[in-house]
């Protein structure tokens, strides 16, 4: 358990759902922490809620924002809801971890931000994978500066991402969904990160080659960098090939899996059949389960990430950075977590108690966003896009 620091944060959630759900072992191990109220419009879930937590379980947002006991609002909805929700916790004066990504257009996220400036309150936006300890480790090897700069990043994965059980809008790309919208926010917020911060163009194709779940299951972007680095971004959420393969057999979350468990391609009648089969998995319904409580065997990821400097090559592994340098490779090595995605509390906890400013603020997700729409643009008009709204890092 993470127990450093003297206060708690006391968290209210809105949207009990899977994001919540991937969540809950960060908020149950880290002490600085403390789910005090929720919010769902799902009484399976709020009854869930008060039973696992003893706290207060509220029918609508606006009940949930006006609770005078809660520092920070957690928006786990969906994203046709996060500015409503958000604008909604910032003007009770609730500090802000908002799930990405954190909009669906470029005027919602400024919205945000200028609500999270107004009311003079911190906002976070995560958990994205460049949170996760190997890639703040490999960030902080490049600005060693002992292997020379950032020249190119390859960022490869290969999920079953198309085919876990869905909302309506979780297929339709002008609702949000897709893979652009929801995994390219981590893979742009990764290659981002490493790079600097500030991209300059995209160049992107997109691929939707299963008319029945009729948005993007694949892309491949290009992008390029004020400081001259440039990062290849491939993701196929189709559900053949597994890159979690590369990683060792270590998943997303950090969990060692079993060669060959994809999710069995499961056809659904109708599309509310698939939207109450997902409601029964989530948090509250007859079919969720919590999974293992024991801490996962690694850290987060996001596929390969594979980062060439002047010197050297950097890996992010699971359990480290692999650096290869004239063909020799070594592991920098991280212990397994205590409490998965424990960097998104550092970041929280640091904004709200120590007022020190986050980096994966509004602005920074704003500009990660930016590059999503224009993966999206790319792809639908065949050209370039110049990009204007990006953050670079200190
Ligand atoms: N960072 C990650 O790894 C990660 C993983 C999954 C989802 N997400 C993000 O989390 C968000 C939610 O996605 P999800 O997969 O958890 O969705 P979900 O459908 O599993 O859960 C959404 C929850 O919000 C509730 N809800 C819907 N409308 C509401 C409203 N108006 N007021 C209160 N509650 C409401 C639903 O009942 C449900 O419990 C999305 O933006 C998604 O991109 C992030």
């Amino acid at each position: 358990m993470n127990d450093s620091g003297n206060r708690t944060i006391k968290l209210g959630v809105i949207g009990l759902g899977r994001a919540f759900g991937l969540m809950l072992p960060t908020f149950a191990g880290d002490r600085r922490v403390s789910v005090v109220a929720a919010a769902d419009t799902r009484e399976a879930a709020r009854q869930r809620f008060v039973a696992d937590f003893g706290g207060k379980a509220y029918a609508t947002a606006e009940e949930l924002c006006a609770d005078p006991a809660i520092d920070a609002v957690y928006v786990a909805t969906p994203h046709q809801f996060h500015a409503q929700h958000a604008l909604l916790a910032a003007r009770h004066g609730k500090h802000l971890l908002i799930e990405k990504p954190l909009a669906l257009t470029l005027a919602d996220c400024a919205a945000i931000v200028a609500a999270a400036r107004a009311a003079k309150v911190h906002l976070v936006v995560g958990h994205s994978h460049s949170f996760d300890a190997p890639v703040q480790r490999l960030r902080a090897l490049v600005q060693s500066g002992a292997y020379g700069a950032v020249r190119m990043i390859n960022a490869i994965n290969y999920t079953d991402y198309l085919y876990r059980p869905r909302r309506p809008e979780e297929l339709d790309s002008a609702q949000g969904g897709g893979a652009v919208y929801n995994q390219a926010a981590h893979q742009v917020d990764v290659v981002r990160f490493i790079a600097g911060g500030a991209a300059t163009s995209v160049r992107a194709i997109t691929g939707a080659w299963d008319r029945t779940r009729p948005t993007e299951g694949a892309y491949a972007a290009l992008l390029t960098f004020a400081n001259g680095a440039f990062a290849s971004l491939t993701y196929n959420g189709y559900g053949h090939f597994d890159s979690d393969e590369w990683q060792g057999w270590i998943g997303e979350m950090g969990q060692k899996k079993a060669p060959g468990t994809g999710v069995p391609r499961k056809s659904f009648a109708t599309l509310q059949d698939e939207t109450a089969f997902k409601n029964a998995r989530n948090y509250g319904g007859e079919n969720y389960s919590r999974g293992n409580p024991t801490p996962p065997a690694a850290h987060n990821h996001f596929g390969t990430l594979l980062v060439s400097c002047d010197r050297a090559d950097l890996r992010a592994m699971p359990n480290g950075v692999m650096i290869y340098e004239d063909g020799v490779g070594r592991l920098d090595a991280l212990p397994p977590p205590a409490v998965p995605r424990s960097e998104v509390i550092d970041e929280l906890y640091r904004a709200i108690v120590d007022d020190v400013a986050p980096l994966h603020d509004g602005a920074w997700a704003m500009a990660t966003m930016e590059v999503v729409f224009a993966i999206l643009r790319s792809a639908r008009e065949g050209c370039d896009v110049t990009l204007s709204y990006q953050v670079a890092l200190a």
